[in-house]
């Protein structure tokens, strides 16, 4: 375990936020998690979440070490705190497939279960078996089922708990025949021969759209893609008809975003990524409240024009 006093937090956000926490706690895995005082907050790779301010507490993250055990020849347990793209490199090197159409998903193991992470096709809760957590509250561990972690769109049970539980390991269970995804749309009928072959095609698609962490701080996509009731749809219909709108009512914020003339657009130092509208991203060492603002101006913007409410899914602190 690391304990660091007042340090930056910056290397630990994915938008690369510069704030500071009063202590900072680095958990291994071979540590027993040890009792925390004052406010804690606990992070994954913070490939979600916009810090505002200095944080005057503890943050609690795992190590990003490799580490995982294969089950038997179909479940592999992964530490929490795994870069998820390393085991999903993993998996495809010793031919378990199911986690190929999430490659390239900045983030962690145990973030891929509080955030239920979803790409091109596939979610995570379609691959998880059983979740071991470390509860902060009650100082015991336990194990949650698939069923008990209560999945659903970028939402579970531990994102209703916030700071309660350490996600330490996920255990997913995968398949040892290569079933090609193919079901998003620009995906749609191409004869991928390999597991490794769809995982580098999906790669590409997504660095086309999404701004490469290491030359802009981003969280992915900033909103979710907001569900609406029938009569919204057939209301915007008429005047946008050429608007994508998914099984059940479900419209694409990035299109929204995009048709009020947010794309491309800076606020402050923070900025709507050209390609994407639904990315916002660190356009030269922003703060947190300058990505607020920007969040704030597009939802009221959005809500004025298309009488559509946008729910962030990064975490705002
Ligand atoms: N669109 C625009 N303008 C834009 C962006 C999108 O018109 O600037 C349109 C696209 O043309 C398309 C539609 O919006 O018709 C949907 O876009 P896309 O397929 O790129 O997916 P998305 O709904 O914007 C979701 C996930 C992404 C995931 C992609 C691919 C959410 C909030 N986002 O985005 O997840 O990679 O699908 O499966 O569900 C993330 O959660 O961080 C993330 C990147």
């Amino acid at each position: 375990m690391k304990v660091f006093e007042n340090i930056s937090l910056k290397e630990y956000n994915t938008f690369g936020i510069d704030v500071k926490a009063r202590r900072l706690v680095v958990i291994e895995p071979d540590d027993e998690v040890p009792p925390q005082d004052g406010e804690v907050q606990v992070i994954g790779a913070g490939s979600n979440m916009v810090f505002t301010k200095d944080y005057d507490g503890t943050v609690i993250t795992l190590s990003n070490t490799f580490h995982l055990s294969p089950l038997t020849s179909h479940l592999v347990t992964a530490w929490g705190g795994m870069v998820m793209d390393d085991l999903i490199r993993w998996t495809l090197d010793n031919g378990l497939y199911g986690l190929e159409n999430l490659s390239a998903i900045p983030g962690t193991v145990g973030a891929s279960a509080v955030q239920n992470v979803g790409a091109y096709g596939a979610e995570a809760k379609d691959f998880i078996e059983s979740v071991e957590v470390y509860d902060l509250q009650e100082r015991r561990h336990c194990t949650f089922s698939n069923a008990d972690c209560h999945f659903a769109y970028r939402d579970s049970f531990f994102k209703h708990h916030p700071n309660r539980y350490l996600i330490l390991r996920v255990t997913y269970r995968l398949s040892r025949e290569f079933v090609p995804n193919l079901s998003y749309k620009a995906l749609e009928g191409q004869p991928h021969a390999s597991a490794q072959q769809l995982r580098e095609a999906i790669t590409e698609l997504r660095w086309s759209k999404l701004p490469r962490p290491e030359e802009h701080g981003s969280a992915g996509s900033f909103f979710k893609n907001p569900v609406v009731d029938d009569a919204v749809v057939v209301r915007l219909k008429v005047d946008y008809p050429d608007m994508p709108v998914y099984p059940v009512n479900k419209l694409s914020a990035g299109w929204l975003i995009d048709k009020a003339g947010w794309k491309g657009r800076t606020q402050g130092r923070a900025g709507v990524w050209p390609k994407n509208a639904l990315v916002l991203y660190n356009a030269g060492d922003c703060t947190g409240d300058e990505v607020r603002a920007l969040a704030a101006a597009i939802q009221q913007d959005v809500k004025q024009k298309f009488g559509v409410a946008l729910d962030p899914e990064a975490i705002i602190i």
